[in-house]
């Protein structure tokens, strides 16, 4: 963990990215600098995100580097302390909590160590800088959170199970947090993307060619989903699904029976192997 390396000027909304060295979490950073941000840029990696920060300020904005690990507690409270306690700082007006990861497998054969550093950083990490800033959020009457789940949220994941569960929890938790401040001027938003090209798949030692059917039609890229988050996020939409085949599976796991869902995602999941 690291001291942020620069202290950002005012003037600009301030949003800090978790998971900005790498993929969609990375996008999301250029678009919100895009927009006229500056940012809080969170991941272990430092000098993958000193290369975006040098990226982004060249294009004008301020930029923070907080190198931290989100699955250790130290991690997860130096990232709490600077979203809760700016001190001498600005305070942060968007949260992006886009950081995480999944393994696959059957459950009884992977190591319980992976499957609990899953929940530390997909949900662990994701409440507790959550409840960090939100309450000066709503104090402000403005502002809002992007909490990253996916498309695994809609349904159980057999061969995923650790990973689809944090991401159910993820998308349950944005929707009721929502509710409970609709009318404060915060946004509170969710991010469900597929299928989607980026370290997602080598760090879960999966194939990315071994899908049929559907699946194999529904991948994306990271600036697409990403775009179409930041989208949904400015819109203040409650949850945003990228990708018309996304969307016909979120909408359509709701009809299906609870057995057939089962059966058809640990089909899917299967493929990855
Ligand atoms: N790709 C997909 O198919 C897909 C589908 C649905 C949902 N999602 C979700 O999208 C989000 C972004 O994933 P991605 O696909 O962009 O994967 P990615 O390319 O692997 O990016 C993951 C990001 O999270 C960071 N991260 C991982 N472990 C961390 C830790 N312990 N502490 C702090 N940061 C950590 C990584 O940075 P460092 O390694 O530098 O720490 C990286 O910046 C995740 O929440 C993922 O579950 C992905």
């Amino acid at each position: 963990m690291s001291e942020p390396s620069a202290p950002v000027r005012s003037g600009r909304p301030l949003a800090l990215v978790t998971g900005a060295s790498g993929g969609i979490g990375e996008e999301l950073a250029r678009l919100a600098a895009r927009d006229g941000h500056d940012l809080v840029l969170v991941a272990r990696r430092a000098e993958r995100l000193e290369e975006l920060a040098a990226e982004l300020r060249r294009d004008g904005a301020e930029v923070e580097v907080v190198a931290a690990d989100l699955e250790s507690d130290a991690g997860q409270a130096a990232v709490e302390a600077r979203l809760a306690e700016p001190g001498g700082r600005r305070p942060v007006d968007v949260l992006v909590n886009n950081a995480g990861f999944g393994t696959v497998g059957r459950f009884v054969d992977l190591p319980v160590e992976g499957e609990l550093a899953q929940i530390a950083l997909n949900v662990s990490a994701l409440v507790r800088l959550t409840r960090a800033v939100l309450p000066r959020l709503v104090d402000a009457g403005r502002g809002g959170v992007l909490n990253v789940a996916s498309l695994a949220s809609f349904e159980p994941g057999p061969g995923m199970a650790t990973y689809s569960a944090t991401k159910a929890f993820v998308l349950s938790f944005t929707e009721a947090v929502r509710e409970e401040v609709v009318g404060s001027g915060v946004r509170v938003c969710a991010l469900c993307p597929g299928f989607t090209h980026t370290g997602f798949q080598e760090r879960a030692g999966v194939r990315t060619d071994g899908l049929a059917g559907l699946a194999a039609l529904a991948w994306q890229d990271a600036p697409e989903v990403a775009r179409a988050g930041w989208e949904g996020f400015a819109a203040d939409r409650a949850v945003t699904v990228p990708g018309s085949l996304n969307k016909a599976a979120a909408f359509s796991v709701r009809f299906a029976p609870r057995s057939a869902v089962r059966k058809l995602s640990a089909r899917v999941v299967r493929q990855l192997h």
